[in-house]
């Protein structure tokens, strides 16, 4: 037991001293470095394997438009995006990824979802997906699963990552909502949360987490989350979301962090080549 918390102390100080030089936002874990150490390695894999598991249906999955489990050419286009994002957060050692919308409904969390699983298929590359959308929480439903906790109560200090989170491989996490949040902004903005979220990733060094964040122009959740994140993805449903809509969210993300791109999501008349229409 002392030896791995000698080993998460020393994971610690070495991504602390790391982050301090490049990333304001203080993520921790280093993207494809060189290993520390195989003591510490060894310890995130141990606390990895402790997470309760989640087998997916790949049925259910595919009912609710995840189109990721396996390669193929509907998942081609959730793959092309992985690749660049992961080149772009690695260039930027960014570690951090929000993705948003104007409005609801707009597909957050469907792509939140297809990028996770994307990501799990890349065997050396840790994911959590973290579901920040505290009002109006969807994913644990798509999965199929009723966390016994929520993960806003890990946010709040109430609960552990370790006993809350699902494990999906030996690479993905899930932290999930079974209900929603009083209050969310105020648990958003809050500086427990940065410092909650940097022992998460002490722990589990994940290269990537992704927060499956509320629309931008319902209430200010999202925005009181936008500092703490390295960058974001932001979600325009084709038809629906205006061109107006997207500028004034680009402007206001890009006062408090970085923006990735925009990604047109439910297109109709897309070619084969754009598989499901991303
Ligand atoms: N590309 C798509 N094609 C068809 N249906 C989609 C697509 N993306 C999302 N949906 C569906 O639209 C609804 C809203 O998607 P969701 O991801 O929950 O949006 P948000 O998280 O932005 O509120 C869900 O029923 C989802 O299955
Ligand atoms: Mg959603």
């Amino acid at each position: 037991m002392e030896k791995i918390q000698e080993a998460l102390a020393k994971a610690r100080s070495v991504r602390e001293s790391r982050d301090q030089t490049v990333s304001p936002t203080a993520p921790v874990a280093p993207m494809a470095q060189p290993s520390p150490g195989v003591t510490v390695d060894e310890a995130v894999r141990l606390a990895w394997a402790r997470l309760e598991r989640y087998d997916a249906s790949p049925e259910r999955l595919e009912r609710a438009h995840v189109a990721t489990l396996k390669g193929g050419p509907d998942a081609s286009p959730f793959d092309v995006m992985r690749t660049k994002l992961i080149q772009t957060m690695r260039t930027n050692n960014w570690h951090r990824l929000a993705i948003t919308s104007p409005s609801a409904g707009c597909g957050k969390s469907t792509v939140a979802l297809n990028l996770a699983f994307s990501l799990a298929r890349q065997t050396d590359i840790r994911t959590i997906l973290a579901e920040l959308d505290l009002r109006r929480p969807s994913l644990a439903k798509t999965l199929g699963v009723t966390p016994a906790r929520n993960f806003a109560d890990v946010l709040d200090g109430r609960a552990d990552f370790a006993d809350q989170a699902l494990r999906f491989g030996d690479n993905l996490a899930l932290a999930l909502n079974a209900s929603s949040t009083r209050n969310p902004a105020e648990l958003l903005h809050g500086g427990g949360v940065a410092e909650r979220l940097s022992a998460i990733e002490a722990i589990y060094a994940p290269d990537l987490t992704i927060f499956d964040m509320p629309p931008m122009l319902i209430n200010d959740d999202m925005m009181a989350f936008a500092g703490k994140v390295d960058c974001v993805l932001l979600i325009a449903a084709a038809e629906k979301t205006t061109v107006k809509e997207i500028d004034t969210c680009e402007r206001e993300l890009s006062s408090q962090t970085n923006v990735m791109g925009v990604v047109l999501n439910k297109c109709r008349y897309m070619g084969e080549d754009y598989g499901y229409g991303y």
